[in-house]
């Protein structure tokens, strides 16, 4: 049996209850400091106005940006999950407007090393957030790395972020070729959907869009979704100094009437019925076996796993 057989069995038979699924949405960028992690927290923020419970995951390890823009610091984060046996409920720190954020901490790149009992009481933690949360948003690092890509192909829904300066667009392009390329990378899985921010008018945001789906179409076949436009906005860049996000601080400024356009139609019917949800213990057993698998990893066969002492 390989290493995916065995999660999902895992799953299967390891007191995971079968609930509904939470929807996940990992919101990239080909390029840094373009609006990510104001886009999750704002939609965030939205989602929870419609009344959606909503967590993000700070995925951008190591550089604790949710928490920052927040102005709340976590006790405890993902790496105290996986290496200090806490409990999901315990990493969970709830911001404002009752949005809940879990800080990714240094990560999950020693994950691989660990063994199954590890993995098989991280699975079941994780999939707990489906019972906590309608709407996992993963704000993730820039750029076209391992770990990034690890959570994109793992996502039924990747949201790009984009802005009109010509390097914005080339890298948005060479992130999506280095997706498309990916073995792991499944297109009826995966949706791409594009928001451009920054810009001066909608038909600049249009405009955006044709031009990266013209050549991502042209080159890479691939379907982009385009989701609308955010202004490039002085509250929201005030906000941030203000560590409060634009939505709460400034609740009629430009940019939140497009947060809110984009967070409606993203739960509208057509959009969110399309996507394929496969729920928080099936997303990260997809980015563990992607992994390149050490021999300490295989677990052992037979017998109920323990979980890791919780007492520490
Ligand atoms: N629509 C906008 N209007 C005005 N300023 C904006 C807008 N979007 C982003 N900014 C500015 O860009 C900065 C970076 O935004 P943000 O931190 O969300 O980007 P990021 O893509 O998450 O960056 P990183 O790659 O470093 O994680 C913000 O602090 C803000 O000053
Ligand atoms: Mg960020």
């Amino acid at each position: 049996m390989d290493q995916a057989q065995q999660l999902r069995n895992i799953i299967k038979n390891q007191g995971v209850p079968q609930r509904p699924l939470a929807r996940i949405i990992t919101v990239t960028s080909g390029k840094g400091g373009v609006g990510k992690s104001n886009v999750a927290i704002n939609l965030a923020v939205q989602f929870r106005k419609m009344g959606k419970r909503v967590i993000i995951l700070d995925a951008d390890f190591g550089l604790a940006n949710i928490e920052i823009m927040f102005g709340t610091i976590p006790k405890h984060n993902l790496s105290d999950l996986i290496y200090q046996g806490k409990n999901i409920k315990d990493i969970i720190t709830w911001g404002p407007e009752g949005v809940g954020f879990i800080s990714g901490g240094s990560g999950i790149s020693g994950m691989y090393n660990l063994g199954r009992d590890y993995l098989v009481y991280i699975i079941v933690n994780l999939a707990e957030l489906d019972a906590i949360a309608d709407i996992i948003i993963i704000d993730t690092g820039a750029g076209v790395s391992n770990a990034v890509m690890e959570f994109l192909v793992a996502s039924g829904e990747i949201i790009l972020v984009t802005t009109p300066e010509p390097t914005s667009i080339t890298d948005s392009y060479s992130l999506l070729k280095a997706l498309n390329q990916s073995p792991r990378f499944s297109r009826d899985f995966t949706k791409v959907k594009v928001v451009s921010n920054r810009v001066s008018s909608d038909e600049e945001g249009q405009q955006l869009f044709n031009k990266l789906n013209a050549v991502v179409a042209r080159y890479l076949k691939l379907p982009l979704t385009y989701m609308g436009a955010i202004p490039q906005d002085q509250m929201l860049a005030r906000s941030v100094m203000q560590q409060s996000p634009v939505s709460l601080q400034y609740p009629n400024a430009k940019s939140v009437k497009a947060f809110e356009r984009i967070a409606g139609e993203l739960v509208s019917p057509g959009e969110a019925t399309e996507i394929k949800q496969r729920g928080m213990a099936a997303f990260f057993s997809h980015i563990i076996t992607g992994r390149k698998l050490s021999n300490a990893q295989v677990p052992a066969p037979g017998g109920p796993a323990n979980v890791p002492n919780t007492t520490n």
